[in-house]
């Protein structure tokens, strides 16, 4: 059994891999590679299959994460039936997923930003249209944001083994 968690932003190319490549490396630190599955996936459609925005790349190797491997996917209705933690980036992308989840649906569904350690921001902004100090900051929120979340599901794996 794992816990698997599912990040979710719009193009799944900017915010969602980050955070999916972020919280990897954490796991993969923690020794937990085996217990956590991680995927990421976007609400629209339009990148299906290709690889993460360059901009996001080149910023994300800057602090040690490849996310050349990671490929464009969209949420469907039936990861909902395969995820414990289904993670928007924004109100918008948390809005769409509401209205995609069953109403017996008993995992996470929430904001990223709720496992930060507390910011300015609630949601993680869209870098897709703006300059290159949007994706530092996608990195910055993303990578405070993934401590909580690690802590989190640790919690959820020390319960579990008891239960
Ligand atoms: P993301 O950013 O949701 O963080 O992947 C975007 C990527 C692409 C588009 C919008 C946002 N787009 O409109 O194509």
């Amino acid at each position: 059994m794992t816990i698997n968690v599912m990040f979710v932003c719009l193009g799944n190319i900017c915010r969602s891999p980050t955070a999916h490549s972020v919280f990897q490396h954490k796991v993969d630190e923690a020794g937990l590679g085996h217990k956590i599955y991680i995927e990421s996936s976007g609400t629209g459609d339009w990148h299906l299959g290709k690889a993460p925005d360059p901009r996001t790349m080149r910023a994300a190797k800057e602090r040690g994460y490849d996310l050349s491997a990671l490929r464009g996917q969209q949420v469907k209705k039936q990861d909902f039936e395969r995820f414990d933690y289904i993670i928007a980036m924004d109100d918008s992308n948390l809005d769409d997923l509401r209205r995609m989840a069953p109403a017996d649906f008993s995992g996470y569904l929430g904001l990223f930003l709720e496992f930060g350690s507390g910011s300015e921001y609630r949601e993680v902004p869209d870098p897709y249209y703006g300059e290159e100090d949007g994706f530092t900051l996608v990195l910055d929120l993303v990578e405070d944001a993934a401590e909580g979340l690690l802590a989190k599901v640790k919690q959820d794996l020390t319960e579990r083994q008891l239960a």
